[in-house]
């Protein structure tokens, strides 16, 4: 089949949904690629390199019009998919549940459409899970970019100066991002403090060092498909309480929460940023969802009551070798799973193309 590769349109996007290596494996099983001229230049790959990996540079809009497959980081635009023939398909970002509109524009159009952000939490699909090799890497980011923020370094340092006490760390959230953060944090010399929800964190989070701060409740969260549910009030009160004591002795938190399908919980209340300590530093990872902290604002760093709070997006993006390299390589297992060198298979009761596929054949088949 044609894939196409075209350079991503969204704001501060550097990665590029193939890098050239994963177009040459596509090409050895026969599909071809074609590729926009500077596609992965902002990730550092030229497009010498695309070419050498046996793809073909053409302008967008051949790329659109002759494709059987778009392959996207982001959603497409309404040029873009306007520019598509009835009845590509179209593997990309979409978070359908939130974007109506671009579901019914690609359904209109024909496509057949992929959402990277809803494959299957299962073993065989791991490979493909591009929501945790994404936030695998900004967890990883998150750590350096408030280590880079701090008037401290992590470490203990015995010096003939004296000695200096190591960072302390708070994460909220021992998902994907969170396990990363607290390895990157306890690396660089950290001491590490954990709060989540699901109990079956403590272990992961104590393997890689870290300190799991538990809350006295009966209740724990309800877990469908790896994702958290929303816990009771009572509930992030009783957290609360049982964290203030680490939240108020941080000089680096980075928050992580996120419940599938609902706005960030707010785990740090103004009243709570009041009383850290001067000069701390708070990365908010959940500032896309709502924000964990009350005070985040996106694609801001704010100093709020002498705490720093930083609300970058799309944390990935400052990492987009890496960060293409493991999208790219989701992408082609997934499209692996779904489809020959000629055709997809359209296995409709299949779990991960059930999972995945938005619409197809002019029906929409998730809101
Ligand atoms: P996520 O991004 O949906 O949430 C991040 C973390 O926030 C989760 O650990 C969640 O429990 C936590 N959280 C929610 N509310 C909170 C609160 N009030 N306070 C503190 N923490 C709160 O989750 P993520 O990182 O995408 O994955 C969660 C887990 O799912 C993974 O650790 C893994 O065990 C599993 N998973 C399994 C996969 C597979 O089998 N293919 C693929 C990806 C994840």
């Amino acid at each position: 089949m044609k894939i196409a590769v075209i350079k991503e349109t969204r704001n501060a996007e550097n990665r590029v949904a193939l890098t050239p290596q994963v177009a040459m494996q596509l090409i050895k099983v026969g599909h071809e690629v074609m590729v926009e001229p500077k596609s992965g230049y902002a990730s550092n790959f030229s497009d010498e390199a695309y070419e050498k990996a046996g793809c073909t540079l053409v302008s967008k809009e051949t790329a659109l019009g002759q494709c059987d497959i778009l392959a996207k980081v982001n959603a497409p635009t309404s040029d873009e998919i306007n520019g598509l023939k009835s009845g590509a398909a179209l593997i990309s970002y979409m978070y359908a549940s939130f974007n109506e509109a671009l579901v019914a524009e690609l359904n209109q159009k024909n496509i057949s459409a992929f959402s990277m952000d809803a494959i299957p939490r299962i073993s065989r699909a791991q490979n493909m899970d591009a929501l945790s090799s994404q936030a695998n890497l900004a967890g990883y980011k998150a750590v350096i970019m408030g280590a880079a923020h701090m008037g401290k370094i992590f470490p203990l340092l015995m010096t003939a100066a004296g000695t200096v006490t190591p960072a302390r760390v708070l994460i909220y959230g021992a998902g994907v991002a969170g396990l990363q953060a607290i390895a990157t944090a306890k690396r660089l010399g950290a001491v590490v403090e954990v709060s989540d929800v699901r109990p079956e964190t403590k272990e992961q989070v104590e393997s890689l060092g870290g300190k799991f701060i538990e809350v006295k409740s009966e209740e724990t969260a309800k877990v469908e498909g790896g994702y958290a549910k929303e816990v009771s009030a009572d509930y992030l009160a009783k957290q609360k309480e049982a964290v203030n004591k680490s939240l108020f002795q941080a000089d680096l938190v980075i928050t992580t929460a996120l419940v599938m399908g609902r706005k960030a919980p707010v785990l740090i209340t103004e009243d709570q940023v009041k009383q850290m300590k001067l000069g701390s530093v708070i990365v908010d990872m959940a500032v896309e969802q709502g924000g964990n902290c009350e005070l985040s604002e996106l694609d801001q760093t704010v100093i709020k009551h002498g705490v720093h709070i930083m609300g970058q997006s799309n944390l990935p993006s400052t990492l987009p070798q890496n960060a293409s390299e493991l999208y790219a390589k989701n992408i082609q297992n997934l499209l692996n799973h779904l489809a020959t060198k000629d055709a997809f298979k359209w296995e409709m009761e299949e779990e991960i193309t059930k999972g995945t596929l938005v619409c197809h054949a002019g029906n929409i088949l998730k809101k």
